[in-house]
């Protein structure tokens, strides 16, 4: 099939559905690119660049419209450019379904099929997919460059010969992808960076990036947010003053608030107010990834960055994956991309437009004339939801008491069990064996029985220090085998042999193992 990227639109719009990379791995699947000149050259992307990597470069997007068989694009698209398409012809883009429902209606007139990719669902299998994420990513870590763009001072702590400089205080509210990223980010610049959500699992997560979560002495079950699919839902007024109240607190010692807090088909909630603006220091800023849908602070302009009367900049960028259009298109390519593949599961070039798949029915929004918006729920939180097993009946004390000698006595039972069995094999032996024999051999049973009982025992998390204990025993057992390797007797050099190979990989892939541990953590 011909894959055809037209030029944005969009004003302002840098990013790119298509980079060359995405063609060449487009290729292997059978299929064949066109692109609009100059469609990627904001995100620096030459047409040089794509007629390298084999794509077909033509003039206009009406060539692009006719031609391909799928269009990939960013931004929704416009009713000019649907009013371009064709029946059986596949649009792969955002499209906004629940707000755009004239263009949903039109494409459907037109006979094409409308691929939203917003409306992936958020389960593992289409993380690849999932361009909301790869996008809110970039927006979180590109709200921290613009934030220390406008920030007067290091973010970093510093001691220096003209004094000493402390380090910058971030506050990150909501820690969905976006709000994660501008954790990592602040985090890694050096800034004390503080961060809340109002789904109390994520507190986890915060502080495994170096945030410190901002506890709330409240208890609210609708916090909850498994029955939301992940996602948070409004919360209760009490909970909200309380919130406030804490913000409230914070807000002189802040200096930079990054504003991710959204609540799916909502107005973003108001959670930095005009009172905590003006309670914070001049050259504080506030960046609002909010401001699309209203804003986390009410005084953020769309589109904007404005500067408070008592010197706060308020930046309301709202196109912050476009500022990044490099990375952006690079990762937006590579989830258009996978859905392609999904697409294409023969990799014959034949597009499989498959409505029992979860990810692509989910996705599709118009087809085959139907508008198909809203799909039904994902299948595989139907099968992922475990049906509830029945709460185990409450004991009474007796009940308990009685429970607990019976499994003792169960225990006690099966152990002289193998105890008997044990001391009868070992009295076999011991009628047969010399008696210098026997000395190890029980020193060699006992061993394995300690052995088993101890490492048996050990909770998973200490598995990497019992790892380095094994280790060091090898270490002993090389001594002890490289002591008897001398020995006239075939059999004792045979058995040393034996224990130093084996020792020797225990050594080695432990020595294996801790570089590859270490190498997850190395930045490349
Ligand atoms: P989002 O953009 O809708 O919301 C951003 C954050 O704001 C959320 O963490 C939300 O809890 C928080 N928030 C809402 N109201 C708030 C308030 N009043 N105060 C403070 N924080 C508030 O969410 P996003 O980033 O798109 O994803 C949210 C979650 O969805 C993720 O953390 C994850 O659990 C899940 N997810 C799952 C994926 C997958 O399995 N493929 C992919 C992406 C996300």
């Amino acid at each position: 099939m011909l894959i055809g990227t037209p030029k944005e639109q969009f004003e302002g719009e840098r990013r790119v559905a298509l980079t060359p990379d995405s063609a060449k791995a487009l290729a292997k699947l059978g299929h064949s690119a066109l692109i609009e000149s100059g469609a990627g050259a904001a995100a620096g992307f030459s047409d040089a660049a794509y007629a390298e990597a084999g794509v077909e470069v033509v003039k206009n997007a009406g060539v692009v419209w006719s031609k391909a068989d799928v269009v990939a694009k960013v931004r929704p698209p416009s009713e000019s450019e649907v009013a371009q398409m064709r029946s059986g012809q596949t649009l792969i883009s955002f499209f906004n379904p629940a707000g755009n429902a004239d263009l949903m209606e039109q494409a459907k007139e037109q006979g094409a099929s409308v691929i939203a990719m917003e409306m992936v669902p958020r389960i593992s299998r289409a993380q690849k997919m999932d361009a909301l994420s790869s996008m809110a990513n970039i927006a979180g870590y590109r709200a921290v460059i613009e934030a220390g763009n406008n920030f007067g001072r290091f973010f970093t702590g510093q001691v220096t010969a003209a004094g000493k400089v402390p380090p910058a205080k971030v506050l990150v509210i909501g820690a969905g992808v976006a709000g994660l990223a501008a954790i990592g980010t602040a985090t890694s610049l050096g800034a004390i960076t503080y961060a809340f959500d109002v789904r109390p699992e994520v507190a986890e997560q915060i502080e495994s990036m170096g945030a410190e979560f901002v506890f709330l002495d409240f208890e609210e079950s609708s916090q909850d947010s498994a029955a939301t699919g992940g996602y948070a839902a409004p919360s209760s007024p009490e909970f909200r003053e309380k919130q406030l109240a804490k913000f409230r607190e914070m807000a002189p010692e802040i200096d930079i608030v990054i504003a991710t807090a959204l609540i799916p088909n909502r107005e973003a909630p108001e959670l930095w107010t005009p009172d905590m603006v003006a309670m914070m220091k001049p050259g504080s800023v506030i960046v609002d990834l909010a401001a699309e849908k209203g804003g986390n602070c009410k005084l953020t302009v769309p589109d904007e960055k404005i500067v408070t009367d008592n010197g706060v900049t308020i930046v309301g960028y709202t196109d912050f994956p476009s500022r990044m259009a490099a990375q952006a298109s690079t990762l937006y390519s590579t989830n258009i991309r996978h859905m392609l593949t999904d697409l294409t599961p023969d990799k014959d070039g034949k597009i499989n437009h498959n409505m029992e798949d979860d990810v692509i029915r989910g996705a599709t929004v118009t087809h085959q004339g139907e508008i198909t918006y809203p799909p039904p729920p994902p299948k595989v939180a139907a099968i992922a939801a475990a049906p509830k097993k029945d709460k185990p009946k409450e004991l009474t004390a007796e009940e308990k008491k009685a429970k607990e000698v019976a499994d003792f006595k169960a225990a006690t039972k099966s152990q002289v069990g193998l105890l008997v069995i044990g001391g009868v094999i070992m009295a076999i032996i011991g009628a047969f064996a010399p008696a210098s024999f026997m000395q190890h051999f029980i020193v060699f049973a006992l061993a394995c029985f300690i052995g088993f009982q101890v490492i048996w025992g050990v909770a998973h998390s200490l598995h990497t220090p019992l790892m380095a204990i094994t280790n060091a025993i090898s270490g002993i057992v090389i001594v002890g085998a490289l002591l008897q390797i001398g020995s006239g007797n075939m059999l004792v050099v045979l058995l040393s042999l034996v224990s130093v190979l084996i020792a020797s990989i225990n050594i080695v892939g432990g020595f294996l193992v801790t570089r590859r541990m270490l190498a997850m953590f190395q930045k490349s």
